[in-house]
């Protein structure tokens, strides 16, 4: 049985409703009870405590809604958009093909799970015929568990013939007047300047989604994807026992994903759930679901398709003969 999220029925609408302007509000404070949080529940985030941003529909046929500010609820302070039909801010974070935190993902298919993979190691997100994405986590060992903290520092994406990196920089104090994205398209590095940035370059778009740590990368019929820099903050680091020092608040990426194109045997840890015909194993009624099989996904750089679940075909790939030998 899936699961759907209700959000799902009107995602498309949601998007259109994506580009949602954002602003801080000064002087609120919200303060929040974390110990009634346990290690594992989403993380609430407030970036800059009392400074949760503001969105907005911005839709004119949603005319009771149209142009009201509201501000992110305490849970997402810094990362949400204005759904105009229900008229209430939502955490960018609990849509399908969502992305965040340590790292928790919501499939495709609605049901949420985490996957930690290991630090410093690469896994396949996404594998497909014509698209391919690789996560790099990095993290902090945890000496009371088998596992490590991890966090996704950036993703290399495998397009047509096209290499795009995007990550967060190593930080040791955050600062949200300061640029942490960057961006490598094809081996080059771009540079990011000014508030209204934007880079097009054939098929691929890449926008600002808020004026410093947010962007949106988008290629024609394939996909759009969201990409905010975020910080590990001292509070979240007390609760979770993250342990994160003054040298390093592990700048790492809140994604969400939106496919137009993909093949029914797509695969990687997200990629799996948008399949038609895929049976999520994870057991939803777990406190914490997880998904398993590791080396199924890990894959040796952060371009590389060598995971066993890969199934990119480059256009420029070698023909390899029976006998292994390469022409
Ligand atoms: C577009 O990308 C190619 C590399 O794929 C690069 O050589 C070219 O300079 C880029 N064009 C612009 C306008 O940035
Ligand atoms: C926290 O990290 C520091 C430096 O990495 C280490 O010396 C210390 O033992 C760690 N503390 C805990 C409780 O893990």
């Amino acid at each position: 049985m899936k699961m759907m999220s209700s959000l799902q029925l009107w995602l498309p609408l949601l998007l259109i409703i994506s580009l949602t302007f954002e602003s801080p509000v000064a002087g609120q404070q919200h303060s929040m009870d974390m110990s009634a949080h346990s290690n594992w529940e989403p993380t609430p985030k407030p970036l800059i405590p009392g400074l949760p941003k503001r969105v907005r529909c911005l839709l004119p046929f949603f005319p009771p809604c149209f142009n009201l500010w509201h501000s992110c609820p305490v849970d997402c302070s810094n990362n949400c958009f204005m759904d105009c039909v229900s008229c209430k801010p939502v955490c960018s974070c609990n849509m399908p093909g969502a992305v965040c935190q340590d790292p928790r993902f919501v499939g495709g298919d609605g049901v949420t799970f985490y996957f930690h993979g290991r630090k410093d190691q690469d896994f396949c997100l996404v594998s497909d015929t014509n698209l391919h994405i690789n996560g790099h986590f990095i993290g902090k060992r945890n000496p009371k568990l088998t596992r490590d903290f991890t966090w996704v520092q950036s993703i290399g994406i495998l397009f047509d013939d096209h290499k795009l990196l995007v990550g967060a920089k190593r930080t040791s104090t955050w600062d949200d007047s300061e640029e942490h994205v960057f961006i490598f398209f094809d081996n080059t590095p771009l540079s990011i300047e000014g508030k209204n940035w934007i880079y097009r370059n054939s098929s691929l778009q890449i926008s600002r989604t808020s004026p410093t740590n947010g962007i949106a990368i988008e290629v024609e019929n394939s996909f759009r994807i969201t990409a905010t820099v975020v910080p590990i903050s001292a509070e979240e680091s007390r609760v979770h026992g993250y342990n994160i020092t003054d040298d390093d608040c592990f700048a790492h990426l809140d994604l969400g994903f939106r496919f137009f194109n993909l093949g029914d045997e797509v695969d990687g840890v997200l990629g799996q759930t948008y399949r038609r015909n895929y049976e999520s194993k994870i057991k939803v009624s777990a406190n914490m679901p997880v998904m398993g099989d590791k080396p199924k996904y890990l894959t040796s750089d952060i371009f590389a398709t060598d995971c066993p679940v890969s199934r990119f075909v480059s256009r420029n790939a070698i023909p390899v003969l029976d006998s292994g030998e390469r022409f």
